[in-house]
């Protein structure tokens, strides 16, 4: 302890994230465990004295920014010498290993997602040996609460299970992640009665597959760890990510009704449209199944807000298939989308398939998907001025201080301005325009 104290104490870090929620909440861990050693989180990348770039590797596009954000961190090292750490973790640290430090030596250290809690000794031994550390392990590992630097003051990530069994053919994750790993609920629970005690206002449980979360030890399920998260009073709003379709039971929707503090919005990945293009997927459900269950959730909380992820371009795609896509987002009319196009990845079934989708079809394609979506989103957003909606204020707008920034129960985006103190609290907000993307308004 009191190494990693000297080594640490007073060194500049730097947290450079890519990719998903996972990750934003693995850099929250990493910036913490290292603060609790003394070192400074810092804003400005030339001063500090360690660089931790957590990486994602699920599009090749993702992949591609960190090489080039690894092509400027050389430069910079070239300039400062040897006491410019850089280090790589994550699901590229996962999937390249070595090859990384083959490619780019003067990378200091290379940690798997389920390994950078050795940072700390990786520092205080740094100039020994280049460590290269990407095992898994089955049991869960604790992080303990204090090891958290939140960046948000009043919406918390809570991790519940981690990694994913499923193997969707397209998806590196099972393979840089690993096997589904749940964490025990008395330390969920607890880590939510703590935030509680802290004045977080609203919890997002986390995990690659929530729907499947089993606790290790009880045996209790999904449905009963949300309704005991309902009991926690402090907490308004409570929301999960991401489900999956093929375990997301008429159960879990009824739960999720039954349950006052749980928002009416739920983020479910329908991939495609078109069944086969599912099948092929792997996905284990037909678009029939999931229509059914949009049906339903609709059924019980007709005001909730929806929003998916899309693939364009899978291997094999035909037109008549991509039509069903475009057909199911008008059937549903989703809050908002994540729409990507295919890119294959190492390892997976879907990357040895060579009938790919050629690159101009798969761009055509993501192009119409957003400009329906864009209509959609300009349809649905106008129905809502004119009314005043609660909202919660997570922060100041990026673009002007002077407005605030928050997000209704619907997880949409609600920019706002108002004459009182409302920053981080809940505020009653009229929308007054709208736009695809976020709403305007004023408090009253
Ligand atoms: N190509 C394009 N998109 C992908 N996703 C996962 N793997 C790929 C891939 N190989 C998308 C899926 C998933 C989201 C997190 O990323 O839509 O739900
Ligand atoms: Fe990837 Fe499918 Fe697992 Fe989601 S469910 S992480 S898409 S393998």
């Amino acid at each position: 302890m009191n190494q990693k104290m000297t080594t640490l104490k007073n060194l500049k870090f730097f947290v450079h994230t890519f990719g998903c929620q996972m990750n934003d909440n693995d850099s929250e861990h990493i910036a913490g465990i290292l603060k609790s050693y003394g070192a400074n989180p810092s804003d400005i990348l030339e001063e500090s004295d360690l660089i931790v770039i957590n990486t994602c590797a699920v599009r090749e596009k993702s992949e591609e920014k960190l090489y080039s954000l690894l092509g400027r961190l050389n430069s910079l090292k070239k300039k400062k010498g040897k006491k410019f750490t850089i280090g790589v973790v994550g699901c590229v640290a996962q999937l390249h290993r070595s090859k990384l430090l083959e490619k780019m030596p003067y990378i200091d250290f290379i940690l798997g997602p389920d390994n950078y809690r050795i940072i700390p000794e990786i520092m205080t031994n740094l100039f020994k040996e280049k460590i290269i550390s990407t095992d898994w392990s089955k049991d869960w590992h604790e992080i303990p609460a204090a090891q958290t630097l939140r960046t948000s003051r009043v919406s918390a990530f809570v991790t519940i299970m981690e990694g994913c069994n499923n193997f969707c053919t397209y998806c590196i994750v099972p393979y840089t992640r690993g096997r589904e790993k749940c964490r025990p609920s008395p330390q969920i629970l607890s880590e939510i009665q703590e935030l509680a005690h802290s004045g977080y206002k609203e919890i997002q449980l986390l995990g690659q597959n929530v729907n499947s979360y089993i606790d290790p030890n009880s045996k209790k399920g999904f449905i009963d760890l949300l309704k005991e998260v309902n009991t926690i009073e402090e907490i308004a709003w409570i929301r999960f990510i991401t489900s999956h379709p093929k375990n997301f039971s008429p159960d879990i929707a009824a739960a999720m009704k039954d349950s006052e503090r749980v928002c009416h919005q739920l983020h479910l990945p329908v991939q495609s449209g078109s069944t086969s293009v599912l099948h092929r997927m792997k996905r284990g459900y037909s678009r029939e199944d999931y229509l059914q269950i949009i049906m339903n959730l609709r059924k019980l909380m007709p005001d909730i807000s929806l929003s998916t992820d899309i693939i364009v371009g899978f291997p094999g795609e035909s037109d008549k298939e991509f039509q069903e896509t475009m057909s199911l987002l008008e059937k549903v009319r989703f809050t908002n989308i994540f729409s990507f196009r295919y890119s294959p990845r190492p390892l997976t079934e879907a990357e040895k398939n060579k009938d790919e989708v050629p690159f101009a079809i798969k761009k055509a394609r993501l192009i119409a998907v957003q400009n329906l979506q864009k209509i959609i989103q300009i349809e649905t957003n106008q129905l809502l001025v004119g009314r005043t909606i609660k909202v919660l204020c997570t922060g100041k707008s990026k673009k002007d201080p002077n407005i605030l920034s928050g997000r209704n129960a619907g997880y949409q985006v609600i920019n706002f301005s108002s004459k009182k103190e409302v920053l981080y609290q809940f505020v009653d907000v009229l929308i007054t325009s709208s736009g695809p993307y976020s709403l305007l308004g004023h408090t009253l």
